[in-house]
């Protein structure tokens, strides 16, 4: 990879396939590598007060894993108390999710380091607000996409909608992770070949339950 600015959306096919696992994991392959590295976490439901502000722990995790000191106010400009959906987490706190406000603080993030790596919330799908979605998001931030897979029942069905997401929304897939969040699948070696085989990007990383993530060149 270039040493110029560098930035990717981190989605899954699911809630807790591990998109913070893999996207901190992410940010520490880039840190290793000697870039400036922040993670992201635009939108965040599901949070506790600590010091007076909400801290929601997919932040916590994100800003661990970098070496830029960026405003967590940069980092995380959406944080909602309950863990429901982020556009009626909104709702109910009288906000409205603005994607010009989370593009505002990305680029400010993106001047402040080399490398980029925004999680998303949910799926790829889940929307911010009433018109608008997480892609719309990845869109308007023109960012390649990561798509972390959890493998477990059903998700290759899943995996693939979200890859039929990610192209019809003109994004560049840049890579997929096996995250082998069941390792008593059955047929899991037969799963993760039929994923390889249907989804036309690089699998970047093949990741066992509890194992430190091992990304390929992408
Ligand atoms: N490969 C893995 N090995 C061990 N724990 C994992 C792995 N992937 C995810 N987890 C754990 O599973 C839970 C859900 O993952 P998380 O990254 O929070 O999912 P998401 O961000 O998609 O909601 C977390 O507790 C996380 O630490
Ligand atoms: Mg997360």
């Amino acid at each position: 990879m270039a040493k110029n600015k560098h930035a990717f959306f981190v989605t899954g096919t699911d809630t807790d396939v591990g998109k913070t696992y893999i996207a901190a994991a992410l940010v520490r392959h880039f840190v290793q590598q000697e870039y400036l590295t922040v993670g992201m976490k635009p939108v965040a439901a599901g949070a506790s007060l600590v010091n007076g502000r909400l801290l929601n722990s997919d932040v916590t995790e994100l800003e661990k894993a970098g070496n830029v000191s960026a405003s967590i106010d940069l980092i995380n400009p959406y944080v909602f108390s309950p863990a429901i959906a982020p556009h009626i987490a909104a709702e109910q706190a009288g906000t409205q999710i603005s994607l010009d406000k989370i593009a505002t603080a990305f680029e400010s993030l993106q001047a402040q380091a080399d490398v980029v790596v925004v999680e998303g919330a949910g799926g790829f799908r889940v929307p911010i607000n009433r018109q608008e979605t997480m892609a719309d998001l990845a869109v308007k931030l023109n960012l390649p996409v990561i798509l972390v897979v959890g493998v477990r029942l059903g998700c290759i069905n899943h995996a693939l909608m979200t890859v039929g997401s990610i192209r019809a929304a003109g994004l560049n897939l840049v890579g997929w992770v096996a995250n082998r969040m069941d390792p008593h699948m059955p047929a899991i070696e037969e799963n993760i070949e039929m994923l390889k085989a249907m989804i036309k990007a690089p699998c970047i990383a093949d990741v066992a339950w509890g194992a430190t993530p091992q990304f390929i060149d992408f």
